[in-house]
């Protein structure tokens, strides 16, 4: 079937190219210090983690004592996310699947969604489709936690990344050189897609403390997380 989004092979290229080196996107749970204070105020159990990768986000929860499901549908991330919770002798219920799909989790199964720079792949349509079985599948009062690009990004991700925007498939939404789509949000089209959810709070603050961490692509790049990404917290219903 032909996408608009990348398909899973870009995503296993790039996965198999990190490999290779032996570095991944988020090692050991990244997002996870400016996600806590939410998931304790929200009395969080269950948590699907969207997109998780290598598993950084989803091991990190699971060793603070979280329920935590993680889904992506690239195998050699999956692989690599097994074999840290193994390491780390944890379990983690790791699926494989295509988030423009249907989830397949029943409704209100998880007290919280994460999704960490994961949900920015995609067009219009797909990303409203995803939010809402995100929404499907959170109970009532439970809490959506996002990290997306910002439009603010799009100066700098060319540059950063050595990666071009070759296609404008829809605006803010493009292919890049190696196959990846990404969509830049801004702060009025978060809004709008997440007009369903009972609180939308968009806390720009709240990556700042990723500034420092020992990741070399951040550590190079010319710009503050904290302005190109747009971390997102809404409570649904
Ligand atoms: C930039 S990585 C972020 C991974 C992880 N959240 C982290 O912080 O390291 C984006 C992830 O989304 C996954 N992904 C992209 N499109 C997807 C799709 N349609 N369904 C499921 N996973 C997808 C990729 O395989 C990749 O692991």
């Amino acid at each position: 079937m032909n996408h608009l989004y990348a398909p899973a092979t870009v995503w296993d290229t790039y996965h198999a190219a990190q490999v290779t080196v032996d570095v991944e996107l988020n090692p050991q749970g990244w997002w996870v210090p400016s996600l806590l204070p939410f998931l304790v105020t929200a009395q969080v159990q269950k948590v699907l983690d969207v997109g998780c990768g290598t598993g950084g986000d989803a091991v990190t929860l699971a060793q603070k004592g979280y329920h935590v499901t993680g889904m992506d549908y690239s195998n050699i991330a999956l692989a690599r996310a097994r074999a840290k919770a193994a390491a780390a002798g944890v379990v983690v219920d790791f699926r494989h699947g295509d988030m423009a799909l249907s989830f397949p989790f029943v409704d209100d199964a998880f007290d919280a969604v994460l999704s960490n720079v994961a949900l920015h792949m995609f067009d219009d349509q797909t990303t409203r489709r995803i939010v809402g079985e995100m929404r499907r599948v959170v109970r009532p009062g439970g809490l959506l936690l996002l990290h997306v690009n910002s439009t603010e990004d799009m100066p700098y991700r060319s540059q950063r990344l050595g990666r071009l925007r070759v296609q404008e498939l829809e605006p803010n939404f493009y292919r890049e050189a190696n196959g990846q789509t990404i969509h830049f949000f801004s702060e009025d089209y978060c809004r709008d897609v997440l007009a369903d959810w009972a609180t939308t709070w968009l806390c720009i603050a709240m990556s700042e403390a990723h500034l420092l961490l020992p990741i070399p692509t951040i550590l190079l790049a010319p710009v503050k997380w904290s302005v190109t990404m747009l971390p997102v917290v809404s409570m649904v219903r």
